[in-house]
Order: structure tokens, then C-alpha cells, then sequence
């Protein structure tokens, strides 16, 4: 069976993990501008998205407050999410794993099976002019960190997104 054939018995074309360390800040915020961004372009059915930390520190905990309340003035609810670890099975299900810096992107490729067919790839490559290569760890800032990782991950998401739809993708 060919990589093409195993995403289609999922119903999904495509499916996406956005990971960072805690799984509260970052990655659910980056979760939910793509699931905001595919309902936007009429892809959500299409597209499979989690998000989950390469540390299970905080599993079973909703975002932090900060990246649901920047969420939410722009119209995207997080609420529903909450934290979980990194598994095994995420190098089956998902064909895109994307870092959001460069500690998330090496505790990921660590733990990939050597077989792994899909893309470990990291989130500021989609975004052009960047300052730096890292989505910056908000944790223990204030909340201008918050709007600036907002701001960085709703630049790069359609491009990303564009990435993964491209045409060359889908022959895999
Ligand atoms: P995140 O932020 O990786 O963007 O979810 C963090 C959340 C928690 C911790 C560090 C970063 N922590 O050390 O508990």
C-alpha cells in the first residue's frame, strides 16, 4: 500500500501536529489559526489538525489564558483544547509535524522511527522576512509575547498551509 492509499482510508488528505514544549501556549494557538484559516479556504473536512507538546508536563490542562484570550479577540476559541504529550502514534497518523522552535523540532525527530514517511518541519520556515527561527517561547514574558507569537503564526499559517495542498503532496 502506498503512502497516498494510507491517507485516504482516514477521509483526511492531509493531517497536520503543531508541537511546542507544554502544549498550552504556542501549538494550540497555531491550532486553531489553521483550523480558522481552512475553514476560511473550505478545507477543514479535508485536513486532520492537533497539536500536542514534546513534554506531557501540562496534559489534560486547557491553553493558558493568555494565548486563549489573544485568540479569542480575533475571533478563535480554544477552549476546547487540551494538553497532551507527544505519542508513537502521532508518527503514524500525522504526515506534517511542525516544530515551533528548534529544541520542539529536535525532541520530535529524536523519537521518529526511522521509517517515518512524513515532514518534520519548523513553523517559522513559512514565514518570510522572519526575525528570527524560533516561534519564541511565551511562557514567561508578559502578554506582548502573546500578540507577537499570534502575530508570527497567522503570517505564516497560509503559506504553510499552501505548502502542504501543494500538488506535489498529494502524489506522494
Ligand atoms: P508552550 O509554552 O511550549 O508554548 O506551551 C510553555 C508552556 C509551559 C512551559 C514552558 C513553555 N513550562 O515550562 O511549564
Amino acid at each position: 500500500m502506498t503512502h497516498h492509499d494510507q491517507g485516504m482510508n482516514n477521509a483526511h488528505d492531509f493531517s497536520v501536529l503543531f508541537v511546542c514544549l507544554g502544549n498550552i501556549c504556542r501549538s494550540p494557538l497555531a491550532e486553531g489559526i489553521c483550523r480558522a484559516e481552512l475553514e476560511r479556504r473550505g478545507l477543514s473536512g479535508r485536513v486532520n489538525v492537533d497539536s500536542c507538546g514534546t513534554s506531557a508536563y501540562h496534559a489534560g490542562e486547557a491553553p493558558d489564558g493568555r494565548s486563549q484570550e489573544v485568540a479569542l479577540r480575533h475571533g478563535v476559541d480554544l477552549s476546547a483544547q487540551r494538553s497532551r504529550g507527544l505519542e508513537a502514534s502521532d508518527f503514524t497518523e500525522f504526515d506534517w509535524i511542525v516544530a515551533m522552535d528548534r529544541s520542539n523540532a529536535e525532541g520530535i525527530t529524536e523519537r521518529a522511527p526511522r521509517d517515518f514517511k512524513g515532514q518534520i518541519v519548523r513553523f517559522m520556515d513559512y514565514v518570510s522576512r522572519a526575525p528570527s527561527h524560533d516561534v519564541p517561547d511565551p511562557y514567561y514574558g508578559g502578554p506582548n509575547g502573546f500578540d507577537h507569537i499570534y502575530a508570527l503564526l497567522v503570517r505564516g499559517m497560509p503559506i504553510l498551509i499552501d505548502a502542504i495542498e501543494a500538488p506535489a503532496n498529494h502524489e506522494r
